[in-house]
C-alpha cells in the first residue's frame, strides 16, 4: 500500500462555518470541567467515531489501509488548521518524540534557547543531547527575544506556556532569532483549538492534540519548513516514513518520503479516528471567535478574583499549599496545580455559570 500523496486542503474543505454556540451543543458535557489545559473533552461526534470502529475492529473489519486514510485526512485537516500544506506535516504519539528529532539534529555543541521552566518534552530532549555538547541556556519568557544571539542555533519554546498560560511574544522571538541566524521551533499544544496558530511562521512546530483540540491522546503533528527540515536526521524513521509505506516493511534498504512524512511515526490507529471529527470541528469554527469566547471567561475570573486581566484562556496564581486547588475540587470543579499554582481552563464548554462557580468557591 502506498500511502496517498497528501492533496492541498482546498481539495478537502472543512465543513461549513460553524458558531461558537453552535459548537458548544456539540459536547455531552463540561460543566464545572476547568480542564483543558490537562485534557480535553470528546465531541459526540469524536466518541461516535470511536464507538464505531471499536465495534468495526471487533467485527473483524478494520483494516491498516482504512485507518491510513484517516490518518491522511487528518493531516490534511492539521495542516489546514495551522496555514500550512500538508507536505510540511509529520504524524507521530506525542511532542517529546517529535523535539528529540530535532534535538538529534543539533550540532554538537551549539546553543539551544529556551524559557525556563517550559514543559519538560520541550526542555528534556535537549539537555538530554548535553553528551555531545549541547548547550541549553534558559532565561524567562519574557527574556527570550532579547537573549538571542549569533551562538544561538535554535529557539526552543511553548507558544502557551503550560504552567501559567501566558502567551509567548512570538513576533518578537522569531524577528530576533531570524536576525541572529537562529532557527526556530514551537510547541503550541497549549495553543491550537482556542487561539489562531498560524505554524508557517515557525521553522518547525510540534502540537499534541488531546488538550484543546479534544482528541484522543496519541495523536501528535510536527510541521517544518523544507529548508529546515533539510537539516534534520529523521532519527524516528520506520516502515510509516518510507516514500512507500507498506514497501518499507523490512531492511535491508531505506528509502524515506520526500516531504514531510519522512519524519512519520507509525499512528496509533484508534486515536486518528477520534481525532478527524475533532480536528474537522475546529476546521469549522472562527478562531477568533474561540479566543473571544475564552478569553472573556478567564477575564471575569481575573475580576472575580481582583487579579489584573491576563487575557489568557488559562488563568494561573501561586496556591503553594493547594488550598485553592482543593476549594476548588470540594466545590466540584475540576482544576489542576502546576508549579505551585492553582490552574483553570476555559474552553468552548464552558460558560459564566463555571466563572462563578470558581469565584464562589474561592471568595466565599
Ligand atoms: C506545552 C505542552 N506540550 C506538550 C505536552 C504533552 O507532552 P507529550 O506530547 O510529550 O506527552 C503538554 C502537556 O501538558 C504541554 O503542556
Amino acid at each position: 500500500m502506498t500511502v496517498a500523496t497528501p492533496t492541498p486542503a482546498s481539495a478537502h474543505p472543512p465543513r461549513l462555518p460553524l458558531s461558537v454556540a453552535e459548537a458548544r451543543t456539540r459536547y455531552l458535557g463540561g460543566r464545572g470541567y476547568l480542564a483543558a489545559c490537562t485534557l480535553g473533552l470528546p465531541t459526540i461526534d469524536t466518541i461516535a467515531a470511536m464507538r464505531a470502529d471499536a465495534e468495526k475492529w471487533a467485527r473483524g473489519e478494520a483494516c491498516a489501509a482504512g485507518y491510513a486514510e484517516v490518518v491522511e485526512r487528518v493531516r490534511i485537516g492539521f495542516a489546514d488548521l495551522v496555514g500550512v500544506t500538508p507536505d510540511r506535516v509529520a504524524i507521530g504519539s506525542q511532542t517529546s518524540v517529535m523535539a528529540a528529532v530535532v534535538a538529534a539534529s543539533v550540532p554538537d555543541g551549539a546553543e539551544v534557547l529556551v524559557p525556563t521552566g517550559d514543559f519538560s518534552s520541550m526542555v528534556f530532549p535537549f539537555l538530554a543531547q548535553a553528551h555531545r555538547g549541547v548547550v541549553v541556556r534558559q532565561v524567562a519568557l519574557a527574556d527570550l527575544a532579547p537573549s538571542v544571539t549569533a551562538n544561538t542555533w535554535l529557539v526552543a519554546f511553548s507558544l502557551v506556556q503550560s504552567a501559567t498560560g501566558t502567551v509567548a511574544d512570538a513576533d518578537a522571538i522569531t524577528a530576533s532569532a531570524r536576525r541572529h541566524g537562529a532557527f526556530t521551533l514551537c510547541d503550541t499544544t497549549q495553543a491550537t483549538g482556542w487561539m489562531p496558530v498560524d505554524a508557517a511562521r515557525f521553522d518547525a512546530t510540534v502540537c499534541h492534540s488531546y488538550k484543546w483540540l479534544g482528541a484522543p491522546r496519541g495523536v501528535a503533528f510536527f510541521t517544518a519548513t523544507s529548508a529546515f527540515a533539510d537539516r534534520l536526521n529523521p532519527a524516528n524513521a520506520g516502515w510509516y516514513a518510507g516514500e512507500d509505506v507498506w514497501g518499507s516493511c523490512y531492511g535491508p534498504a531505506m528509502s524515506l518520503a520526500a516531504d514531510a512524512r519522512r519524519f512519520d511515526v507509525s499512528p496509533a490507529w484508534p486515536a486518528w479516528v477520534g481525532a478527524e471529527p475533532a480536528i474537522d470541528l475546529f476546521r469549522s469554527l472562527d478562531l477568533a471567535e474561540v479566543r473571544a469566547h475564552t478569553v472573556r471567561l478567564g477575564d471575569a475570573l481575573c475580576d472575580g478574583l481582583g487579579l489584573a486581566r491576563l487575557g489568557q484562556a488559562i488563568v494561573s496564581w501561586p496556591d503553594a499549599g493547594g488550598t485553592d486547588l482543593a476549594r476548588l475540587t470540594a466545590a466540584g470543579l475540576t482544576a489542576s496545580g502546576r508549579a505551585g499554582r492553582a490552574r483553570v481552563a476555559f474552553h468552548l464548554w464552558n460558560d459564566s455559570d463555571d466563572v462563578a462557580r470558581a469565584v464562589a468557591a474561592l471568595r466565599p
